[in-house]
């Protein structure tokens, strides 16, 4: 086992950090890296974090050199190219635009998810905005809708970008917004996400139960 060179700021119930250790699992370098552990929440900033990292974001990856890298697009491109197997994205051709719209709206549908968190769980109950909380998760419904008609064939195809992406959305609709219920109208993406989340990446990953 290595020294790890970089290290990653981590908080174990971002969706965003999940994507990263997933793809570290499944190119063989988590002990590349080691985890530093942050407690965050939009409204109690960390100063270590925030060194190098004006935003704050999480993830971030600190590289051997001092430099930080955000967010976890960033850095998942970034891993992609230090390991030597088969790229996890595309590096060129139509698949490689195709594969990371679909990253990206996994990526939506996980913004609108945390949107709906930190407005329900953060803001009292008589400040919580109701039409905007609509749109939200209509646009996590039509996100899912459009994956269920149109992607089911190439999320199978590979588990890369695409694939891990999708997979952590749906991991932390299950996490935080389990009344939502997506299985009932995304059949097949419902059995593909039974498939894939057997994954050891995706199984070392879950979400914390507390
Ligand atoms: C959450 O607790 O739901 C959460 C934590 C970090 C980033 C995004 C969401």
């Amino acid at each position: 086992m290595s020294t790890p060179s970089m290290t990653l700021f981590h908080s174990p119930a971002s969706p965003f950090v999940r994507k990263v250790m997933v793809l570290l699992h499944e190119t063989g370098q988590l002990d590349r890296v080691a985890i530093n552990t942050i407690t965050l929440s939009p409204v109690s900033p960390d100063s270590g974090l925030n060194e190098d990292n004006p935003a704050g974001k999480i993830p971030a990856l600190r590289l051997a050199d001092g430099s930080v890298l955000h967010d976890s697009r960033v850095i998942l491109d970034y891993l992609d190219h230090q390991h030597v197997g088969n790229p996890l994205i595309p590096r060129e051709g139509s698949a490689r635009w195709r594969r990371l719209m679909l990253a990206s709206l996994a990526d939506a549908i996980l913004d609108a998810a945390v949107l709906i968190r930190y407005e329900t769980f953060l803001r009292p109950a008589d400040k919580h905005w109701d039409l905007w909380l609509d749109n939200q998760r209509e646009k996590i419904e039509r996100a899912l809708a459009y994956l269920e008609r149109d992607s089911i064939a190439e999320l199978s195809s590979a588990f890369d970008i695409a694939a891990i992406s999708v997979a952590c959305a749906l991991g932390y609709l299950d996490f935080r917004m389990p009344s939502l219920d997506w299985r009932a109208a995304q059949p097949q993406l419902a059995k593909w996400y039974a498939d894939v989340r057997q994954r050891p990446s995706l199984k070392a990953t879950e979400p914390p139960t507390a």
